[in-house]
């Protein structure tokens, strides 16, 4: 798309410096200063310190099977009448570059409220549909009802009032748009309690306190998963413990604390998921009843819908 086209979208004027739009933003809240800032540390360090493959393999594996493409040509297929696409909160923009690939007849764009917008615009500053800004997904610059497809994978409970933004962004599909997004859903109580906890005291953490917590959550991680035990735990409600047969690590993880652990992954991509874990301030979690009403509320029509121990994913249309 040309320049001139591009510069329609958008609600002020943008200048655009390559693959990368200048909007100029910041956050007046604090929380949500120290959530960008977090992410920034966060993916400066992964994208100078490790490969990213596993975890970018795994995470685009997931996104066909949270949002029920299933396979890569059912995804293409869902992109083939989306012309202007945003990837909301776009970490590093390995999505962005994704998306850029599999609908090279749209422009896509990847936002990110941290510097991470930066390091994805150098990363794939050869792709030609595809730009970069920083900016806030709960206050984006576009005009109302222009956008046909918007992913926000992972983001929007990172955001400082998910609900606002969920309002906003839905604002901004036309009438054919289609908006996947994820939130994280709510665990078993001592996990929810010990989150709020640790999310609460690790504020005052240092970056390098931060990584050293971080590495202890995947040695325990690692050795819990290691030991390969399974056990059966009844059913404790009064707790939100649901029973059955667990591995001892998915045991603990699920309802008491995140140890996160995957052997693909290097140390550096595990280390940087428990990282993302207690280090923001901002990660509010929902119930799958708490999720679909914001859907509902807005009269938006569900066009999918999927919950699991993590998350909370959907496919929403006006
Ligand atoms: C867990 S990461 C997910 C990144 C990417 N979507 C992915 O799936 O790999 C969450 C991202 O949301 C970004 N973020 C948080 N609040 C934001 C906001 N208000 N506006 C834009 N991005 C935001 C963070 O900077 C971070 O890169």
């Amino acid at each position: 798309m040309q320049k001139e086209k591009l510069e329609k979208i958008f609600s002020i004027p943008v200048i655009f410096q390559d693959n990368l739009a200048i909007i100029n933003e910041t956050s007046s809240f604090y929380n949500q200063e120290q959530t960008n800032a977090s992410f920034s540390e966060k993916w400066i360090k992964v994208n100078e310190e490790t490969s990213t493959f596993a975890l970018e393999e795994f995470q685009k594996k997931w996104v066909l099977e949270l949002y029920g493409f299933k396979t890569i040509n059912g995804f293409k297929e869902f992109l083939k009448d989306k012309y202007v696409i945003i990837d909301a909160g776009c970490g590093l923009g390995y999505k962005s570059a994704w998306l850029a690939e599999l609908a090279p007849h749209a422009v896509v764009f990847g936002i990110d409220f941290s510097e991470a917008a930066y390091v994805a615009a150098k990363r794939y500053k050869e792709i030609k549909n595809l730009y970069f800004f920083v900016g806030d997904i709960a206050n984006l610059p576009f005009k109302e009802n222009t956008l046909d497809f918007i992913l926000c994978d992972q983001v929007i409970h990172h955001t400082e009032n998910p609900k606002k933004t969920y309002e906003h962004l839905s604002s901004l599909l036309n009438e054919y748009g289609k908006f996947a997004c994820y939130v994280y859903a709510k665990k078993a109580l001592p996990r929810e309690l010990v989150d709020d906890y640790f999310r609460l005291a690790t504020h005052n953490f240092t970056h390098e306190q931060m990584w050293e917590f971080s590495d202890q959550l995947t040695e325990l991680g690692k050795n819990l998963t290691e030991l390969n035990v399974k056990f059966n735990c009844p059913d404790i409600p009064a707790l939100g413990i649901k029973g059955g047969e667990y591995d001892i690590q998915r045991f603990i993880y699920w309802n008491f604390i995140k140890c996160f652990y995957n052997p693909q992954w290097t140390k550096k991509e595990n280390d940087s998921c428990n990282f993302d874990w207690y280090s923001p301030s901002n990660a509010q979690r929902y119930s799958e009843e708490e999720y679909r009403e914001w859907a509902i509320s807005l009269g938006l029509s569900i066009d999918f819908f999927r919950s699991e121990e993590a998350c909370h994913t959907s496919i929403v249309s006006k």
